[in-house]
């Protein structure tokens, strides 16, 4: 079975510098990545600690976001580099990384602009999240907190006979008045891997993305399943863990508010008593 864990007091090491960009570049940038993979073993057969390799290209010759200079890295420069990336629209979230000149961000690499930044452009994945490869984080344990909360529409009235229509002012609490209401959540998880309870209790706290989407489906006019919903994270980590420090607010690349939406269930919670 493939090991996904970093070894043992794992430290980063220096990598390798892959200077490509020649004389003649008209923009020259420097992308430092994050390096590991399970399959890269030492002497001793153990995976080797990760590493960060330095690429410098002329990002005159790729498009302008973070995204197009990986691609065109591992297009022409490196074809190990690994990460996800499919919309390159900001639309289906598997590019999300921590990217920084300096402090690092959670936000996605195809919405980024290479220009955003004054430095050196250090690319990691996805924080407290354990890693398959390079830039690509393990997403399966988030992904089944997701699945617990049954992100469908619960009914026991019968069907209709066309859709479930909704009314626009309900339709408005999904979509919100801005558009960044908790149906505009692409499941990025940028917000949950910068969410220091979410760092620490991960095993129990469902965290900023999963609550948002729960939120989604409470608040959804259309769904009958809203005491056994509230049930569900009735629970001193599932939901009280979120301590409304406010770090996966600021970093939703997509400008929603997630912990407004917890907020939002903790006043339901209370309501019902
Ligand atoms: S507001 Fe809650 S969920 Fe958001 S970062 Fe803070 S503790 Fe985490
Ligand atoms: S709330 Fe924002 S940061 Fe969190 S998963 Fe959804 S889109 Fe990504
Ligand atoms: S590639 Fe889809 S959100 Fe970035």
């Amino acid at each position: 079975m493939a090991e996904f864990r970093l070894p043992k007091n794992s430290r980063i090491q220096k990598g390798t510098n892959y200077d490509v960009a020649g004389d003649d570049a008209k923009k020259k940038r420097t992308f430092r990545i994050y390096r590991w993979s399970p399959e890269d073993l030492d002497a001793k057969g153990e995976p080797k600690n990760p590493r960060w390799d330095s690429y410098t290209i002329d990002v005159s010759k790729c498009g302008p976001m973070v995204l197009d200079a990986l691609i065109y890295i591992k297009d022409h420069v490196d074809s190990t580099v690994t990460f996800r990336r499919s919309c390159r629209e900001g639309i289906c979230g598997s590019c999300a990384m921590n990217i920084g000149d300096g402090k690092g961000t959670n936000t996605l690499a195809c919405t980024k602009a290479i220009d955003d930044f004054k430095g050196d452009i250090t690319l990691s994945p996805l924080p407290h999240m354990p890693v398959v490869k390079d830039l690509v984080p393990d997403l399966n344990h988030v992904y089944a907190q997701y699945a617990s909360i049954e992100p469908w529409l619960k009914t026991e009235t019968p069907a209709p006979n066309r859709e479930r229509l909704q009314d626009p002012e309900d339709a408005n609490i999904l979509n919100g008045e801005d558009g960044h209401g908790p149906a505009g959540c692409i499941l990025c998880f940028c917000c949950s891997t910068s969410c220091p309870s979410y760092w620490w209790n991960a095993d129990r706290f469902m965290g900023p993305a999963v609550l948002l989407q729960a939120y989604r489906w409470i608040a959804d006019s259309r769904d009958e399943a809203t005491g056994e919903r509230l049930d569900q994270l009735e629970d001193p980590f599932r939901l009280y863990r979120c301590h409304t420090i406010m770090n996966c607010t600021n970093t939703c690349p997509k400008g929603l508010n997630p912990a407004k939406a917890i907020a939002e269930i903790k006043k339901l919670m209370v309501a019902r008593r």
